[in-house]
């Protein structure tokens, strides 16, 4: 039987040596396994899954590499630990769920309950999908923020290989006000922060960060204060940031911006600013819990992983026009968690279908060990090089964008309404498009599914380099016989 994590969880890096690098918080026993010792559980996790001799210890712990850190996430450790289980069983959780029902359920009735979501706001049980539930730990709760579950499409595109067909999911739709991807993972995540007393949260990343700006909203509607460290230019660090694009929703909701510059981002890393950041709000007498940069830790993976059954329901209850099954499944990687989520879901579900992850950052050999990390902190048992393919979308940069990729999103935009946000979801749809025109063999026939991960807001950082590209306008012009036939319509002016 294998061994059960303790009631104790290691929450971090134990490759650094902050005072606040490691400490415990409570974890879910899991089903009756034994539990073992705080040590125990600690080398079942580092020991044997993160050698001393492992790429993460060395290659995590780097603050930066390059100039391209958008997301550096910290160690792996870190990514995948940050978090803390309940104590309650599975078994029990799922009879909460069913409306206190007494013993244990079976596998088709938790499967039942956990398709019910519960309310928006409210706190549930979680109950896994019974393909996932060797995964530890499971969470025991989330929070139902999201919208679920967002729509899938057919998405006629330009310039596809023979046969092959491309369908859309939405979660560019899935609501708290365009919070696009971030708002699975922040499900499980807040739901571990409210847990452990937090009242406030603290996160990381670019000054237009998707991720920062949903976490500032969803701890609004979940009633905790949100302290975001921005990473911007040098020159700009010392100035109001303004209130551009993300900057104006998460100013809106009070979140508390703090910057710092890519130099001090590159020399320290994410997990050294967090904890700054989580020590000098103790200092306050607050009790704040820290989210990695893009939500990506094994926790936040629990979104994606969930995703992937709503797929596969959405498969099987004939919800996607015409077919019942993907080849691919595409999409944007930034910071790692949502390709680690439907990489690891879809190997393990019934969706089967090959995953291709296009890294708008780092390089490919980043993210494989980085997904690596998440899938360890889940006990996955998987190489995530036999699960994920990662290729390289990145161009000219994080968040730089080429005329090539915008005139893609502008021409994507007028022939089928749907709206890409260059930094991530555009360059995943042309790293793809170009794959199927250098490869078309490869794609000929197969059914596609791209995941639209939201983003929009950061269109507006792009204003400028769109403009030229978008000139479909003209003045009105009124011919002389029409100004003396006023319809008495435009009388409130
Ligand atoms: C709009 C959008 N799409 C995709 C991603 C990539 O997701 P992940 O960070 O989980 O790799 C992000 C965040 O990084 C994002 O903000």
């Amino acid at each position: 039987m294998a061994l059960m994590p303790p009631s104790l969880s290691p929450v971090a890096d134990l490759s650094r040596s902050s005072p606040l690098s490691l400490h415990f918080s409570s974890i879910s026993g899991g089903n009756s396994a034994p539990s073992a010792s705080p040590e125990q559980f600690s080398s079942l996790v580092w020991g044997s899954k993160l050698p001393s001799s492992s790429p993460f210890r060395s290659q995590f712990s780097v603050a930066g590499r390059g100039s391209d850190i958008p997301h550096r996430a910290g160690t792996s450790v870190q990514a995948a630990q940050h978090w803390s289980f309940h104590k309650e069983s599975r078994e029990r959780r799922g009879a909460e769920a069913m409306g206190s029902r007494a013993g244990v359920l079976e596998t088709e009735e938790l499967e039942e309950v956990s398709m019910e979501r519960q309310p928006m706001l409210s706190k549930a049980p979680y109950v896994p999908p019974s393909w996932a539930t060797h995964l530890h730990a499971i969470p025991s709760h989330f929070y139902s923020l999201a919208q679920l579950p967002t729509p899938i499409h057919r998405w006629k595109l330009p310039r596809l290989p023979n046969g092959t067909e491309i369908f859309l999911k939405r979660d560019d739709l899935s609501g708290m006000q365009l919070s696009g991807n971030k708002i699975r993972k922040l499900e499980f995540l807040l739901a571990d922060a409210k847990a452990q007393g937090a009242d406030c949260v603290i996160t990381i990343g670019g000054i237009q960060s998707n991720h920062c700006r949903a976490t500032a909203i969803a701890a609004r509607y979940l009633n905790m204060d949100c302290y975001l460290i921005l990473r911007t230019n040098r020159t700009l660090v010392n100035e109001d940031p303004g209130l551009m694009g993300n900057l104006l929703v998460e100013r809106l909701v009070g979140a508390h911006v703090e910057l710092v510059s890519k130099e001090e981002y590159i020399q320290l890393g994410s997990i050294v600013l967090g904890d700054l950041m989580l020590e000098k709000l103790r200092a306050k007498g607050r009790n704040p819990y820290l989210i990695p940069v893009g939500g990506s830790n094994s926790l936040g993976t629990w979104g994606y992983v969930e995703a992937v059954r709503e797929i596969e329901q959405q498969l099987v209850q004939g919800k996607v026009e015409g077919i019942s099954a993907f080849d691919d499944i595409v999409m944007a990687c930034g910071s790692g968690g949502t390709t680690a989520g439907l990489a690891l879901g879809s190997h393990l579900s019934t969706i089967r279908a090959k995953v291709h992850a296009y890294a708008v950052c780092d390089d490919p050999e980043y993210f494989y060990d980085y997904v690596q990390g998440l899938l360890d902190g889940l006990n996955a048992g998987v190489n995530s090089r036999d699960i994920v393919q990662v290729v390289n979308a990145k161009g000219l940069g994080y968040a730089l964008s080429t005329t090539e990729e915008l005139k893609l999103v502008q021409e994507v935009s007028e022939l089928t309404g749907v709206i890409l946000d260059p930094v991530y979801s555009g360059k995943a749809l042309n790293g793809m498009l170009k794959d199927m025109t250098e490869n078309p063999a490869v794609w000929e026939g197969r059914k596609v599914l791209f995941i639209h991960t939201g983003g929009l807001l950061g269109m507006y950082d792009k204003v400028n380099q769109l403009g030229p590209l978008i000139s479909n306008w003209e003045r009105l012009r009124i011919p002389e016989s029409f100004l003396k036939n006023g319809d008495g319509c435009g009388k409130m002016f």
